[in-house]
């Protein structure tokens, strides 16, 4: 089955109003017509921008994260239903980051993994293992754990895209070799496959993350289980650009 390739920014913490209209406004027309789908994942504060600019130029515009709950006293939270009302259509759930340091886990991604689906959002959901746990010869146990875990009980999970992002990669500089990002992306599909049936499997895309730029994308991307990448560092400069044309350079 022919998976359309998606390419994701994202942002993280970084980018005010002003820099990312400029940066966003600039990107358009250079991204607009790519093959890859094409998503930015700024900061919450500048995403009703983000939308207004990238209106009707077929590029996507995802969160970075969001609350499983609709509303209620959740301080300093946003529902996935709000961001979905903007006319937001991506959100990034568990990410590595957000794991470390804001104490999420398999169980809240899972959470929120569905939320997004029952009201239309499409999650990418993050996995990977760190630095010790491959050494140990742990990273299989780890992405197949956190892949049950977190696709556990979904309706469709043909509408999940995944991102693995070993975390020795992620900003370090140190991209997984391709056949590591591919064998551990094949992980992915093969647990889905056990989960929900090999067709499903064979319909969600897969993304690899850690240190992806211009000149590493496209060897990556003619792996056979790598349907795209999260972009971290390199989605916040013209660079993004060629690697969301990898096709055309
Ligand atoms: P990086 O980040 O591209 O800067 O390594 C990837 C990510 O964290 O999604």
């Amino acid at each position: 089955m022919a998976r359309r390739p998606i390419i994701a920014g994202n942002w993280k913490m970084n980018m005010g109003l002003e820099e990312a209209n400029d940066f966003i406004t600039m990107m358009v027309p250079l991204c607009e017509d790519s093959y890859a789908e094409c998503v930015f994942c700024p900061p919450y504060i500048d995403i009703i921008r983000a939308l207004e600019i990238t209106s009707n130029s077929g590029i996507e515009i995802g969160a970075q994260n969001m609350h499983w709950e609709d509303a209620g006293a959740f301080t300093g939270e946003i529902a996935g239903k709000m961001l979905k009302d903007l006319g937001v259509t991506f959100v990034i759930i568990g990410h590595s980051e957000r794991r470390e340091h804001f104490a999420e886990t398999d169980e809240t991604v899972n959470k929120k993994t569905k939320k997004a689906l029952e009201i239309g959002l499409t999650p990418i959901v993050c996995c990977g293992e760190t630095l010790e746990q491959r050494e140990a010869g742990d990273a299989k146990n780890v992405v197949v754990g956190q892949i049950e875990k977190d696709l556990a009980d979904i309706d469709d999970v043909t509408k999940v895209v995944v991102a693995y992002e070993p975390i020795w990669a992620i900003g370090t500089g140190k991209t997984a070799t391709n056949a590591q990002a591919d064998e551990a992306c094949g992980w992915v599909r093969e647990t889905i496959a056990k989960m929900y049936g090999q067709d499903a499997a064979d319909a969600v895309r897969i993304q690899y993350g850690g240190s992806v730029k211009p000149d590493n994308i496209v060897e990556l991307m003619q792996e056979p289980n790598i349907d795209g990448a999260l972009v971290g560092g390199a989605s916040l400069t013209k660079d993004f650009e060629k690697i969301v044309n990898y096709d055309k350079y």
